[in-house]
């Protein structure tokens, strides 16, 4: 998505050769006009699907989220990572390993909100290891939901979750595919354009 790859390549900051900052837009400040225009690209490309819900995780996937399920007409339903006062049973868990954090931690959704009746679109912010994503589907899969794909703004080609998840049978639709992100510099897929 073009928009996307020129936000990033005017706005982006290379913290190391595996870490991309996006503050400016994404995960500190958001951009909504962006975040609208991303949501639309995610619905037409699951259009077709007959999605009944989008799931995601807090924090930094609710934005692009709502936007594709405001497109979608259809609700979001974000996993929480912290466990609420008021959410205590009934719930969907998985864990999830942070190769970046070196920490597991449980993530959960309430059996109020997904069930085996949702064809469920997973929309994330960002794609590394893919260790939230697998999360996301295992919850869907406990709920017996069936899963429509996975749509990422930005996934980080050279590191796993892409391959992880491709190589599962999932449809993984990536708006921004990075590279390389060595000598200080984002280096993109070449995009396909449907
Ligand atoms: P994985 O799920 O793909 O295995 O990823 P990982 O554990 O490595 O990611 C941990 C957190 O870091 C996630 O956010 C993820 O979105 C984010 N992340 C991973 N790589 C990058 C990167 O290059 N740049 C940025 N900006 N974020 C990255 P989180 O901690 O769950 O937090 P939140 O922002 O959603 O609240
Ligand atoms: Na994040
Ligand atoms: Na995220």
């Amino acid at each position: 998505m073009e928009l996307l790859i020129e936000k990033i390549k005017n706005e982006g900051i290379v913290l190391s050769s595996s870490v991309l900052k996006v503050d400016s837009f994404l995960n500190h400040q958001i951009d909504p006009q962006l975040m609208a225009e991303i949501g639309k690209e995610f619905a037409r490309r699951f259009e077709d699907c007959g999605i009944t819900k989008i799931l995601t995780i807090e924090s930094s996937g609710i934005a692009p989220a709502v936007m594709t399920g405001l497109q979608l007409n259809v609700p979001v339903v974000f996993a929480r990572k912290r466990k609420s006062l008021t959410l205590v049973n009934n719930l969907f868990t998985a864990s999830i390993y942070s190769f970046t954090k070196e920490e597991t931690s449980e993530i959960s959704v309430s059996n109020q909100y997904i069930s085996e009746n949702d064809k469920v679109l997973i929309i994330d912010d960002f794609l590394a290891n893919g260790q939230a994503a697998l999360g996301l589907v295992e919850i869907a899969s406990k709920a017996k939901a069936s899963i429509a794909g996975i749509g990422i703004m930005i996934e980080k080609g050279f590191q796993d979750g892409g391959s992880l998840l491709r190589g599962q049978g999932y449809r993984v639709e990536s708006l921004a595919i990075i590279n390389s992100l060595e000598d200080g510099l984002v280096s993109f897929e070449q995009q396909t354009t449907e």
